[in-house]
């Protein structure tokens, strides 16, 4: 034989071969993650798409459950078994517990080639390093203060879009004087406290949510604004589906699309259900700053930490991943359907529809003052023992509508502290 006919017969053959196993060849990166509802799974499948067209296998850890307390508890199972995935969705302060744990692997070759310091905002940048060198690498940056609002619904019960917290309030007797459901909400903890933060973002300003989930301090936490936050929450209650134990962030989605219910309080992963749905941003529904906090930016930037791995094929795959997620490409397609900001500063933002493109404006503007804060519901802003604390205390405090403010606010200080 030849050396053209060999080469042509091992082609043929490498066609025989099934594409998994030329990918596992060339290695496995498995993910965990928990964007599992029907606008974010499609998010992601662009991510696994990319992988795998670059010749590698995604093996898939979704883990179902909002604000991924259920994927965390996974991984914290599989690392203590020492079997940890190649990437998991890790954030904020919890990047740095990780890294401290020895867990992470050095991502700074795949920073440099791709130029990583140049592409992303430098606070970014910074969440994404343990010790001085990259260990994940960023996707998007989601903004919490959002509240979403089906116009059809307010048209029919005559109800304005509000901008205070008393004109949320006048909206919502609207809506439930016309027979809708005013606030679609599903009662787990992270979501009654993505509601809570968005009160004391309201209530104490973006100075004053800083001290209290960011410094922990004791007079902002024990404050009588932050009673008010509280007695402010046990009222917006009372504007929700008495059903509401248990049900997901995107069934609660699914009411305001459907027009059962007339808003909903949610960061703008809502945005990927609606447009899941083929509906239109700034047409079929509005998004706006929840009330009084416009000029702020909860921030929640969702990334991929990368686990030590020790197959050189599937280091390969990883690298592969860290690298994909940052390409322009990628980030326009991904945030597209995830509803969120692409990371990357130097994006056409003409791609994108009316709700991020307003999302970019509101960022760079809070990006100059005390207008950028870090999300505590969605693991930004303390520690994860700091945020399970404050959970505890704003769910049951949520869940008896007879709990009194001021007893709640002192809870919350004494589980704060023995949490810290
Ligand atoms: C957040 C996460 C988002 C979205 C949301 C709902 O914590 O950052 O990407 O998945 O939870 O699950």
């Amino acid at each position: 034989m030849n050396a053209i006919n060999r080469l042509a017969a091992a082609i043929s053959l490498t066609c025989l071969l099934p594409l998994s196993a030329i990918a596992a060849e060339n290695g496995t990166v498995e993910v965990t993650h928990w964007w599992t509802s029907g606008g974010e799974a499609a998010a992601v499948k662009t991510l696994r798409e990319q992988v795998e067209k670059d010749g590698f296998t995604w093996k898939d850890n979704a883990v179902a459950g909002g604000g991924g307390a259920a994927a965390m508890t996974v991984l914290k199972t599989r690392a203590v078994a020492g079997n940890p995935p190649g990437a998991a969705q890790i954030k904020g302060p919890d990047i740095q517990e990780w890294g401290s744990l020895g867990l992470l692997t050095n991502l700074d070759d795949v920073a440099k080639a791709n130029n990583w310091d140049a592409l992303l905002p430098q606070k970014v940048a910074q969440i994404m390093q343990y010790d001085g060198h990259y260990v994940a690498v960023p996707v998007n940056i989601h903004r919490v203060n959002w509240l979403w609002i089906n116009p059809q619904v307010f048209d029919k019960a005559g109800a304005k879009v509000p901008t205070t917290l008393d004109e949320l309030f006048v909206a919502a007797d609207k809506l439930k004087a016309a027979g809708f459901i005013p606030l679609a909400h599903g009662g787990q903890p992270w979501q009654d406290s993505t509601v809570f933060e968005d009160l004391v973002l309201s209530i104490l300003g973006p100075l004053g949510y800083h001290k209290a989930f960011v410094e922990l301090d004791e007079s902002t936490l024990t404050g009588a604004k932050m009673v008010e936050v509280f007695k402010t929450l046990q009222r917006l209650g009372t504007y929700m589906d008495a059903n509401r134990a248990g049900r997901d962030w995107n069934i609660a989605a699914a009411e305001v699309i459907n027009g059962k219910a007339g808003m909903q309080i949610m960061g703008d992963w809502a945005k990927s259900e609606w447009t899941a749905a083929g509906k239109v941003a700034g047409k079929d529904y509005q998004c706006v700053a929840f009330p009084g906090t416009q000029g702020s930016f909860a921030y929640n930037i969702d990334s991929l930490a990368m686990f030590k791995l020790k197959n050189d094929n599937d280091i390969k795959a990883q690298n592969d991943l860290a690298k994909v997620a940052l390409e322009p490409q990628f980030q326009t397609v991904f945030n597209q359907n995830k509803g969120s900001l692409p990371v990357r500063q130097d994006m056409d933002m003409s791609q994108f529809d009316a709700c991020t493109q307003k999302s970019k404006v509101d960022f760079e503007d809070a990006e100059k003052g005390d207008g950028l804060q870090p999300s505590m519901a969605h693991n930004m802003a303390t520690t994860l023992a700091v945020q399970g604390a404050i959970f505890d205390v704003v769910t049951n405090f949520f869940n008896d509508p007879k709990a009194d403010p001021a007893t709640a606010v002192k809870q919350l200080n004494s589980a704060i502290k023995s949490a810290k």
